[in-house]
């Protein structure tokens, strides 16, 4: 609860709108590839000193161990259920606060990946990886128990359709392709990674592709989810809005 000064008598009351924060809401983030989607869940995360889950950033870890084992996504997607069950069990993926950036990274068994699982190398055979049943299904479970305490944020595709259905806030982030390719292209670049815009746009292409047709769970806007076109919105102005939608949430659904 917030005081503020009242016009004309000079005293101060009580705001009988809650403080962004006072009850902890699950908010997915689902939309297409390269559209700002974690820079915006992470710095909302940060606002309402909730917990960031990068979702994609367990299906990269998957595929990275796929590569590591010399694995193809041909040979995964031929597994019979044992198989695949076996080959989950040696996977595990955490996610760990880096002390000096403040940030979620994520782990495979027991080692920081973060950099690694960005590689356009894993970009290009993740949306496969992502689209197998079983994989999906085991990622889902784990998903849902991050938020078995309310207090998250969550970015996918799948967030506010399959993962957390009953969301109290879904934000669904659009863009225009040129755009998403130059920030992805940018990002890349930052990074260190050699990475021209040809690729950059043909992998953004492919993945929205695989995303959309996929079987199991699509990449599809929740019905109840708020569309948020970023192109010329910079991180604050996002932010913002985002802030508002919690703050409408918060007084919709008291504690
Ligand atoms: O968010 P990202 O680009 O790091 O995700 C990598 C891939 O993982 C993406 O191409 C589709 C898949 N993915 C998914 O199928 N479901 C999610 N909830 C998150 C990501």
């Amino acid at each position: 609860m917030t005081a503020y000064p009242l016009k004309g008598n000079g005293g101060y009351t009580i705001r009988s709108e809650p403080e962004v924060g006072s009850e902890k809401l699950v908010i997915a983030i689902d939309g297409f590839s390269s559209c700002g989607k974690s820079t915006l869940a992470k710095a909302l995360a940060r606002h309402l000193g909730y917990r960031y889950i990068d979702s994609g950033a367990m299906y990269r870890a998957v595929t990275l161990f796929m590569i590591q084992h010399d694995l193809t996504v041909a040979q995964l997607e031929s597994m019979n259920a044992e198989e695949m069950d076996r080959f989950l069990d040696h996977i595990k993926i955490t996610f760990q606060v880096n002390p000096e950036t403040k940030l979620s990274e994520v782990h495979l068994n027991g080692l920081n990946v973060e950099r690694q699982i960005r590689d356009l190398r894993i970009s290009d055979l993740v949306s496969p990886v992502s689209a197998i049943p079983a994989i999906r299904r085991r990622m889902v479970k784990k998903q849902q128990g991050y938020g078995r305490d309310k207090g998250i944020v969550m970015d996918g595709r799948d967030i506010g359709t399959t993962v957390f259905p009953n969301a109290e806030l879904k934000i669904f982030m659009t863009a225009r392709p040129e755009v998403r390719a130059k920030r992805r292209f940018d990002e890349l670049n930052e990074k260190g990674f050699m990475v021209t815009m040809d690729e950059v746009s043909k992998n953004i292409e492919d993945r929205d592709h695989t995303d959309t047709h996929r079987a199991e769970s699509p990449l599809r806007k929740a019905e109840d989810a708020i569309v948020l076109d970023n192109s010329d919105l910079n991180q604050e102005e996002q932010l913002a809005i985002a802030l508002d939608l919690v703050r409408q949430r918060s007084v919709q659904s008291p504690a």
